[in-house]
C-alpha cells in the first residue's frame, strides 16, 4: 500500500505510546484494557482508555497523500479513493459501543481452559466514530443502497488490512460483512477516520478503519487497505478459525471448523461495573442488580447522556451504544451482587458461565458476580 507500510510481522520496535494505567494482557502484539473504573467513568471512553486488540507490528504512515484504499472485485466500476475523496462524501458522527468476543475470558477460563489473550472485563469502549458511509463509498463504484447481490454475483465485502499476523502466516488481517448490511443505510456501517471528534490514532486504525456497529469487534478493520466485493465470505483466518462459538462438547481434537459460521452478532451482556449492552443495535429494556446471589432483584435506572432519559429503542438514544445502568442498594454482609439485563428482543443473560463454556472462550454473556464483605456500598 502506498504511504501506509507495515513492520515485519516480528518487529515492534516502531509501536506508538500508550497510558500508562493500561492493563496489559499481551505485550507483542500490544493486547490491552484500561482498569475497570476508568471505563465507566465517562459514557464516551476517552481514546487513551479505549482498549486495544493487535495481532501484529501497528502500520505506519508515511505518506498521508499517496494513500488510496482500492475497491475491486464483483464490481462495475472498481476505484481507488484518497482520503480526500472519503473526506469528500457526507460526514457521519456515530456512537458506538465496540468490544472484542473474548471480553470476558479469563472468567470462562476459570470453569475450563480456553485460548486466547485473557481479558478481564474491559474489552469494550464507546467511542464517536466519523466517517464516510460504506454505503455512500460502495455508491461511487456502482453498488446502489440496499443491495443484495452486484449483477456479477457479488454478495459480501471483504475488509483487508494492511498489518501483518501470523496467524495469516504474515499475511493481513482481513474480514467480511454481507453485502445487504454494507449498503443498508440503516446499519451505520463507517469508513472511520475521526474518533471521539480527533483523527484515528495509530492504534485505532490511523488513517482509516471499518466500523461495523453491533457486532463482534473482530470486523471492524483497521488500517483499511482494500474493499472487495465477493462471493463468499472472507476464507481468512479470523472468519474460518477463529471468532466461531461452539458447543461445549467441542474440544481440539474434535473441533471441525466449516461446521460453524463466523460469529457476527453479540447477545446481551452487562458487568456490574456498570454497562449493559446488546447486539444488532438492540436497546436495553431493563437492568436488574441482585445483592443476594440472584434470589431477590431490584430494577436499575439506565442512562446513556446526561439529563436525557434512556428508552430502549427511541430514535434519540444511541442504538449501537452501551446504557450505563446505576442502582443505590443495601449491601448485607458477604453480599454476592449480581447484575443481569434485558434487551428488547427479551433476550436475557445466562445465569451460569459453564452452561455456554465454548473452547475458543468468546462470548461470555453469563451473570456477573461481584462478592462483597462490607456492611453498606453503593453501586
Ligand atoms: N484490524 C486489523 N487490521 N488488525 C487487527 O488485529 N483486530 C480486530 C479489529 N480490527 C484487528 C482489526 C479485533 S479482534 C477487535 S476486537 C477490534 O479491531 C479492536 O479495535 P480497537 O483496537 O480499536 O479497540
Amino acid at each position: 500500500m502506498p504511504g501506509v507500510r507495515s513492520p515485519a510481522p516480528t518487529d515492534y520496535s516502531q509501536e506508538p505510546s500508550r497510558h500508562p494505567c493500561l492493563k496489559i494482557n499481551s505485550k507483542e502484539p500490544f493486547n490491552a484494557e484500561p482498569p475497570r473504573s476508568a471505563l465507566i467513568s465517562s459514557y464516551v471512553t476517552p481514546v487513551e482508555f479505549f482498549y486495544k486488540r493487535n495481532h501484529g507490528p501497528i502500520p505506519i504512515v508515511d505518506d498521508i497523500e499517496r494513500y488510496r484504499v482500492s475497491i475491486f472485485g464483483l464490481v462495475e466500476n472498481p476505484k481507488e479513493l484518497s482520503m480526500a475523496d472519503i473526506r469528500k462524501l457526507p460526514k457521519y458522527d456515530v456512537t458506538a459501543t465496540l468490544q472484542c468476543a473474548g471480553n470476558r475470558r479469563t472468567a470462562m477460563s476459570k470453569v475450563r481452559t480456553v485460548k486466547g489473550v485473557g481479558w478481564d472485563v474491559s474489552a469494550i469502549g464507546n467511542a464517536v466514530w466519523g466517517g464516510a458511509r460504506l454505503a455512500d463509498v460502495l455508491e461511487l463504484v456502482g453498488i446502489p443502497m440496499l443491495a443484495i447481490t452486484t449483477p456479477s454475483g457479488g454478495k459480501h465485502v471483504e475488509f483487508t488490512s494492511v498489518d501483518m499476523c501470523k496467524e495469516e502466516n504474515g499475511g493481513p488481517y482481513k474480514a467480511s460483512i454481507p453485502l445487504k448490511q454494507a449498503t443498508s443505510p440503516e446499519a451505520d456501517v463507517l469508513l472511520a477516520y475521526e474518533m471521539n471528534g480527533e483523527p484515528l490514532n495509530r492504534d485505532h486504525g490511523f488513517p482509516l478503519r471499518v466500523v461495523v456497529p453491533g457486532i463482534i469487534g473482530a470486523r471492524s478493520v483497521k488500517w483499511l487497505d482494500s474493499i472487495v466485493i465477493t462471493a463468499e465470505e472472507c476464507q481468512g483466518f479470523f472468519m474460518q478459525r477463529d471468532y466461531k462459538m461452539f458447543p461445549p462438547s467441542v474440544n481440539w481434537e474434535n473441533i471441525s471448523w466449516p461446521t460453524r459460521r463466523p460469529q457476527m452478532d453479540f447477545p446481551v451482556q452487562v458487568t456490574v461495573a456498570g454497562y449493559a449492552v446488546s447486539g444488532g443495535g438492540r436497546g436495553i429494556e431493563r437492568v436488574d442488580i441482585s445483592v443476594d446471589g440472584g434470589k431477590t432483584w431490584v430494577e436499575a435506572s439506565r442512562y446513556q447522556k446526561p439529563d436525557a432519559p434512556y428508552t430502549a429503542d427511541d430514535m434519540c438514544c444511541d442504538k449501537w451504544a452501551w446504557v450505563l445502568f446505576k442502582a443505590e442498594v443495601d449491601i448485607p454482609q458477604d453480599a454476592e451482587i449480581v447484575a443481569k439485563a434485558v434487551d428488547i428482543a427479551a433476550n436475557v443473560q445466562p445465569e451460569d458461565v459453564a452452561v455456554i463454556w465454548n473452547l475458543r472462550g468468546i462470548l461470555n454473556t453469563s451473570w456477573h458476580r461481584v462478592k462483597v464483605w462490607v456492611g453498606q456500598a453503593k453501586l
